[in-house]
């Protein structure tokens, strides 16, 4: 005679299982009729690994109103000018991870990272050696380098936009008279290259006094963000460039709250003392620092 071993705590786990396997399995058959392919595919994994966490979690009811009053208090704060829910992607590591997948690797074809909250469309043009600081706060920064393609090729009238904070952590649309400073557009000359004065990076933090920041001083996590210096590089038949140069040596390189840093875009900064002469004669009564960044950019569609 065979015996039943199955014990009730079993015959319930079991149960248990048959009762989310099949209501996932509800949930995914509910998108059987979506005549967009694409869509259909987004909705029916999303809701696959959405299950999985809060089955892999055991989420609580309670845990589960929290994250609901966490997403309402993100979408309250995001607004025309402020937009929380990019942040807590960026502090996810989210938009450093869709950066990844859509610049693929390509030859050495610099990398991309994270674009931020502080790009303005129209900044001013300087010519190239003019200053992008426009009379922002911090120690004068020569950066110099050339735009190529991956053959080696000079790309010139490359469009370079750059923008940065100034010493005290601020960009210009922070200030509070609506001056622009910290950003500019110049164009490579005919041999691909390009030369600027900027201000030396310093690391600042990003925006936390919102729910993002309470995420992150809950799981306690930095904002700041290493020192950096944006770049975005644009020139027909090539693929847009968007990335930042960081400092070697500062200490935020591998604490970054956003995950930008990657190694090929660590740079030196070479600290220059008083009185040493400037590339370009320039008088600047003080420190300075000078940096090189050499960038290539991988053919459009690449
Ligand atoms: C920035 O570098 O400007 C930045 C990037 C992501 C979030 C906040 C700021
Ligand atoms: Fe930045």
């Amino acid at each position: 005679m065979t015996q039943d071993r199955t014990t009730p705590d079993a015959a319930a786990a079991a149960e248990q299982d048959r009762r989310e396997e099949e209501l996932l399995a509800r949930v995914l058959r509910s998108f059987d009729g979506c005549a967009d392919p694409r869509l259909k595919e987004l909705m029916r994994a999303l809701v696959r690994h959405l299950h999985a966490f809060l089955r892999e979690v055991r989420l609580t009811e309670d845990e589960w109103w929290k994250a609901i009053g966490f997403l309402t208090r993100t979408g309250h704060t995001t607004d025309d000018r402020r937009q929380e829910f990019v942040l807590l992607s960026d502090t996810l590591g989210a938009s450093m991870q869709t950066i990844t997948i859509n610049n693929r690797a390509y030859r050495d074809a610099t990398e991309a990272t994270v674009f931020g909250p502080f790009f303005v469309d129209g900044a001013p043009r300087v010519e190239l050696g003019g200053d992008i600081g426009g009379g922002a706060p911090g120690e004068p920064c020569w950066v110099e380098g050339t735009v190529r393609d991956a053959s080696g090729a000079p790309i010139p009238d490359a469009r370079i936009d750059v923008w940065e904070a100034d010493a005290d952590g601020f960009y210009d649309v922070q200030y509070d008279d609506g001056r622009t400073a910290g950003r500019a557009h110049l164009f490579t000359g005919p041999d691909g290259e390009y030369r600027f004065w900027a201000v030396t990076p310093t690391p600042y933090p990003i925006p936390d006094d919102g729910p993002v920041g309470a995420m992150l001083a809950a799981v306690g996590r930095s904002p700041m963000r290493a020192s950096h210096l944006h770049f975005k590089v644009t020139a027909a038949g090539h693929r847009t460039l968007v990335t930042h140069i960081f400092v070697r040596g500062d200490d935020l390189l591998d604490a970054d709250s956003v995950f930008g840093v990657r190694e090929s875009l660590v740079k030196d900064f070479e600290r220059m003392p008083a009185g040493t002469p400037t590339p370009d004669g320039r008088a600047v009564g003080g420190t300075w620092s000078r940096t090189r960044f050499d960038i290539v950019l991988a053919p459009a569609g690449a």
